[in-house]
């Protein structure tokens, strides 16, 4: 039997609640607290227990998710740390609260972090989880539960890596609809209607995004197999890269990380 807990039930708990409990299976018990009645209500329909307040229910979890905003966390942990599970571990999904820090606030607690994306809400997503050295294997592979509810999860070796994985997947999904406003914007430009141009910028996303899952090859390979040479989509290309592309990217990721920075010295 596994007992997990989610402290928040907003969107990114809703999302792996959701793919957790998505088959009835007689092993795991999931708990929820949030302030939203209408969210519980939500929540209590996919099979969770849910609570208004902390309470004892909190001392039965074996894993407990923090899923409250970075700036809401400390009031949140603050009325839990009683009731912890003293065989237990916490999974922490927020950006920007380094795990000696949120530990601290958890008087010391074992604590795990990861960073899931939104694409979790339709099990498309990637996560990254950081476990201490020591971690329970049995917690670790809980949170490795919780995290695949959503979708794909990938093991890092250092916690500082989890930042890069808010800066690339994290914030990711963002970064790939406003590549595809841009082509939907240059459809609409020349004509197209609104609902074929996004259709369009859609489709080639997804499309491009499932040939290079399937097929498993280097993006560069899938690149050079839609290009001829001297054709239409090498002039188009030959624009991307006058523009620099990989340094949009590269100056992007970085004002990622650089606001990681700031947010997690705030919480020191
Ligand atoms: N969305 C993403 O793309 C994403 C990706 C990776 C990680 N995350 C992280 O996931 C966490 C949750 O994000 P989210 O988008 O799911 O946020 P959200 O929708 O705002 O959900 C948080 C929920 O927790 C509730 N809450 C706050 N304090 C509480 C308390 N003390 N007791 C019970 N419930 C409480 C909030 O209620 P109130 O509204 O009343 O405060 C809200 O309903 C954040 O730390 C975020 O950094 C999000």
């Amino acid at each position: 039997m596994l007992t997990i807990g989610f402290l928040g039930g907003g969107n990114m708990a809703a999302a792996l609640i959701g793919g957790l409990l998505k088959e009835k299976t007689e092993d795991l018990t999931v708990h929820v607290v949030d302030h939203h009645a209408e969210k519980l209500a939500k929540l209590e329909a996919l099979g969770a227990k849910t609570h208004a307040e902390p309470g004892d229910w909190i001392t039965a979890c074996d894993l407990l998710v923090l899923a409250v905003k970075p700036q809401t966390m400390k009031a949140a942990v603050e009325p839990i740390v009683k009731l912890l599970n003293p065989k237990g571990a916490a999974l922490s999904i927020a950006a920007g609260i380094e795990a000696g820090v949120l530990s601290g606030w958890l008087g010391g607690y074992p604590l795990m972090r990861a960073m899931p994306n939104t694409p979790a809400m339709v099990g498309a997503g990637i996560a990254g989880l950081w476990s201490p050295k020591g971690m329970d294997e049995s917690l670790r592979e809980a949170a490795l539960r919780v995290l695949r509810a959503g979708g794909e999860v990938v093991e890092v070796k250092n916690e500082s890596e989890i930042d890069l994985v808010g800066a690339i997947p994290g914030s990711g999904p963002a970064y790939v609809f406003r590549f595809m406003e841009a082509l939907e914007k240059a459809g609409l430009k020349r004509g197209l209607s609104e609902e074929s141009a996004h259709a369009l910028a859609l489709g080639t996303v997804y499309g491009a995004a499932e040939l290079a899952r399937v097929s498993g090859e280097e993006f560069s390979l899938l690149r050079e197999k839609v290009t001829s040479k001297g054709g239409t989509t090498a002039k188009a290309l030959e624009v991307m890269n006058r523009l620099d592309i990989d340094r949009m990217m590269d100056e992007a990721v970085e004002a990622a990380l650089k606001r990681t920075a700031e947010m997690k010295a705030l919480f020191r």
